[in-house]
């Protein structure tokens, strides 16, 4: 049965943990996968997230199952979070969200959802996007093609290109945004072009599906739903996923969300059946432990401030180490101008170097990032920029 086989590569961004755990180099650094680092290079367990642990803990009673929907509070505690208390979309009923393994689970339930609604959409991604999107929606059977996005020459948006893309795009169709700090870029659009995207979005009729994976890692909780939320309140269908990994440290957890807006409660509801169908064929049910912390914290008054705090303290240590990084190469002698990291946003951004001098940088230097050269900002600290710094110059001068 499984002679016919032949290996799979190593995931261009996972294959890279187990590469920087194995070498033994005393200042390998490691700016690879999407995590949040602390000055020392550790993840570290939210305090908020620790309280709430032990309040779940301490009243637990049960662990029956809960249903594919997963817990009713988190649910509507996410959607709250994603649009804001008073959107027009939720006080008209159309919003319906299921809990869900990570944020890749949210996408995983959407692509499922999105090939029962039209098996014959096609999904559109931005060029470049997260590596793993096109495999993902690809594996339910949704063709996937490409608009443009980042402009690797001028470090900016091809945003004529892009509206020039989506303007052509059918109501058949679906279109994949990032609701903030894009994933592989840091390349966000402003609130302007969101303005124009949504405009384009509802002349043309097609669904956006927004993933939102790092929800306060850009300018802030609110600020970075801007999109999300004027894009829900002027189109007819939309779906959104959002994570918790990131913006509770909830990583290995497992817990997302991802929801639907129907046009009105009556289409929601039987958008919402299919969702639950689709739910019910792939993993049954979500895990409860990650939405029972993230809906203690987000209904809880003291938790939520608590939350808040820590996660602008996130935020701001990355916007830290963006400004630090330029400086630093500009120190070391660098002439390349690399200013653009500065103005990007959240956890990555390219640092626009050749995949031989990836290659170079991890095998002379152990420094690991992606083979694109997309960079996580997190694993940046004062304790590592200066090797950083030297190493990058070295090998890019
Ligand atoms: C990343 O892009 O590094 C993260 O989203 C982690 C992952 O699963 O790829």
């Amino acid at each position: 049965m499984f002679n016919k086989l032949t290996a799979m590569p190593a995931d261009p961004i996972l294959g890279l943990l187990t590469k920087y755990r194995e070498d033994p180099h005393s200042q390998k650094v490691d700016l690879g996968v999407g995590v949040y680092k602390d000055e020392s290079g550790h993840t570290p367990i939210l305090s908020c997230v620790k309280k709430a642990e032990k309040f779940r803990l301490d009243t637990e009673s049960t662990k029956v199952y809960i249903g594919p929907t997963g817990s009713a509070d988190f649910n509507r505690l996410m959607s709250e979070l994603a649009f804001g208390t008073d959107h027009p979309a939720l006080l008209a009923n159309r919003v319906r969200t299921v809990s869900t393994p990570g944020g890749t689970g949210a996408l995983r339930v959407a692509a499922d959802f999105i090939k029962r609604c039209n098996p014959n959409a096609t999904l559109w991604v931005s060029d470049p996007t997260w590596a793993n999107h096109t495999g993902l929606f690809e594996a339910a059977g949704i063709n996937v093609k490409t608009y443009p996005y980042y402009d690797y020459d001028s470090k900016s948006l091809k945003f004529d290109e892009m509206k020039a893309a989506l303007a052509s795009i059918s109501a058949d169709d679906v279109v994949l945004l990032h609701a903030c700090c894009h994933n592989p870029s840091g390349m966000d659009l402003t609130n302007e072009q969101w303005d124009e995207i949504i405009a384009i979005s509802v002349n043309q009729g097609f669904t956006p599906l927004i993933d939102m994976a790092y929800q306060g890692f850009g300018d802030g909780v609110d600020e970075d739903a801007y999109g999300v939320r004027n894009m829900a309140a002027a189109v007819e269908t939309m779906v959104l996923c959002s994570s918790c990994s990131k913006n509770f440290g909830l990583y290995r957890e497992r817990i997302g969300a991802c929801t639907i807006i129907g046009k009105d409660a009556a289409r929601a509801d039987i958008a919402f059946s299919v969702l639950l169908y689709v739910v019910r064929c792939i993993y049954s049910m979500p895990p409860a432990h990650g939405a029972a912390i993230v809906e203690t914290i987000l209904g809880s008054e003291t938790l939520k401030q608590e939350w808040l705090a820590e996660l602008k303290e996130m935020r701001e240590r990355i916007n830290g180490n963006r400004a630090m990084l330029v400086a630093k190469l500009k120190e070391k002698g660098v002439q390349q101008n690399f200013d653009f990291i500065a103005e990007q946003k959240g956890m990555f951004s390219f640092l626009g170097i050749t995949s031989t001098q990836v290659a170079e940088l991890q095998e002379h230097y152990s420094v690991y990032m992606v083979d694109s050269s997309r960079i996580s900002i997190a694993g940046i600290g004062n304790g590592n920029v200066d090797y950083l710094a030297e190493s990058i110059a070295k090998v890019i001068c």
